[in-house]
């Protein structure tokens, strides 16, 4: 049962540890935040910080070794392993840093595949692509292979492929971060599209200021800590104000 009053996301007091040698290390240290429905939010930290094991947690890829992820009002931990395989196949969309494409699948069935994985097929599935392809400039790709592509086809599949479920929540990790400077631009304007005409709710983990400006808010992970200050939000998101708190955060 979907919750209409729940945020997209709710973290509360999120620990991962993992053992190194013979000691337990914490990458992750009292996450709590929340995201309203509808927020772009792009969490920002060095490489090492915890960005990828965050995302990996928000979106139930792993398990937290303490505290507790809501997505649309209902608690991972809570729902055992089915339910939750189910949930994040219907509630959560995922870009990956290196793209995560199937090289022998086409673009076309590479964006329909989580349809295909809800057992979905027929007419509805090939429209539903053929509108996203249109969307994302990628018709003249449509039977291509993704080792035929450039980085930013790509990726700009991964998010076609992220979002074709309609996923009330969309995490990525670092999209850009494989992309020439042009092509990061155009896969970060198709989020933020993404946003601004659908209301897509949106976690964007990155270490480049230019990819956080596209958000709503920033904030800043540094040593598994989610920063109280600072917090960028509204006029206050932009490049410079960005650049400024790395500086002082000496990240
Ligand atoms: N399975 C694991 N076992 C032990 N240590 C791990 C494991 N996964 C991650 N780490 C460590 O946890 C820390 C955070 O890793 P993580 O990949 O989340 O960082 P990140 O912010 O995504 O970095 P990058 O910007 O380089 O992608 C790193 O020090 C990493 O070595
Ligand atoms: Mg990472």
């Amino acid at each position: 049962m979907s919750d209409q009053e729940a945020p997209a996301l709710r973290v509360r007091g999120l620990y991962k540890f993992q053992r190194e040698r013979s000691r337990e290390v914490a990458i992750l240290k009292d996450i709590s935040f929340e995201l309203p429905r509808g927020r772009f939010l792009a969490i920002m930290g060095p490489s090492g910080s915890g960005k990828t094991t965050l995302l990996h947690l928000l979106g139930g890829l792993e398990t937290p070794s303490a505290g507790a992820v809501e997505i649309d009002g209902k608690d991972l931990a809570g729902l055992g392993e089915r339910k939750r395989a189910l949930l994040r196949r219907e509630a959560v969309g995922f870009v990956f840093q290196f793209f995560h494409l199937v090289p022998n699948l086409s673009v076309r069935e590479n964006v329909a595949l989580p349809l295909r994985i809800r057992g979905q097929s027929g007419r509805s599935v090939v429209e539903r692509v053929d509108a996203l392809l249109a969307q994302f400039g990628l018709v003249a790709q449509a039977d291509l292979l993704p080792p035929q592509l450039s980085g930013g086809e790509m990726q700009r599949v991964g998010v076609a492929r992220a979002v074709i479920g309609e996923p009330k929540l969309l995490l990525a990790d670092e999209p850009t971060g494989n992309l020439a400077t042009g092509q990061g631009e155009e896969v970060l304007r198709w989020l933020r599209r993404l946003h601004a005409e659908h209301g897509q709710s949106i976690v964007l983990v990155t270490h480049n200021p230019r990819d956080a400006a596209y958000a709503d808010e920033v904030r800043f992970l540094v040593d598994g800590a989610l920063l109280a200050e600072p917090r960028l939000t509204g006029a206050d998101v932009d490049a410079a104000k960005i650049h400024a708190c790395l500086r002082d955060l000496k990240i």
